[in-house]
């Protein structure tokens, strides 16, 4: 499946998405270095995040309440933040667009 992924200079890349598989390691598999994701997806970091694009946000299940509390922390959250550890790929999310955070 493939998941859009904005990066910060507003290109679209087309990742290989697996269901199952956090979207934090599908991008970072892809050769996208813009998201850190220093803790490597043990929610202690927040370098990780990304923005939702609005017509997909009702394919997620929101953010737990660990991701929330951390989002809290994060610069620039917005509404549609999550970190990409935490979201996991699904069956029917194809196409799926996120946008790389700003770097602070
Ligand atoms: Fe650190 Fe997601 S990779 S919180």
């Amino acid at each position: 499946a493939v998941l859009n992924v904005r990066t910060r200079d507003g290109q679209i890349h087309q990742v290989e998405a697996e269901a199952g598989v956090s979207i934090m390691e599908s991008i970072r598999a892809s050769g996208i270095d813009e998201l850190l994701a220093l803790c490597g997806g043990c929610l202690s970091c927040a370098t990780c995040h990304v923005f939702v694009d609005e017509e997909f946000a009702a394919l997620l299940p929101g953010p737990g309440e660990e991701e929330s509390d951390l989002l809290e922390s994060a610069d620039n959250r917005k509404a549609n933040s999550r970190l990409a550890c935490q979201v996991m790929f699904g069956d029917g999310m194809d196409g799926l667009t996120v946008t790389i955070a700003p770097d602070s």
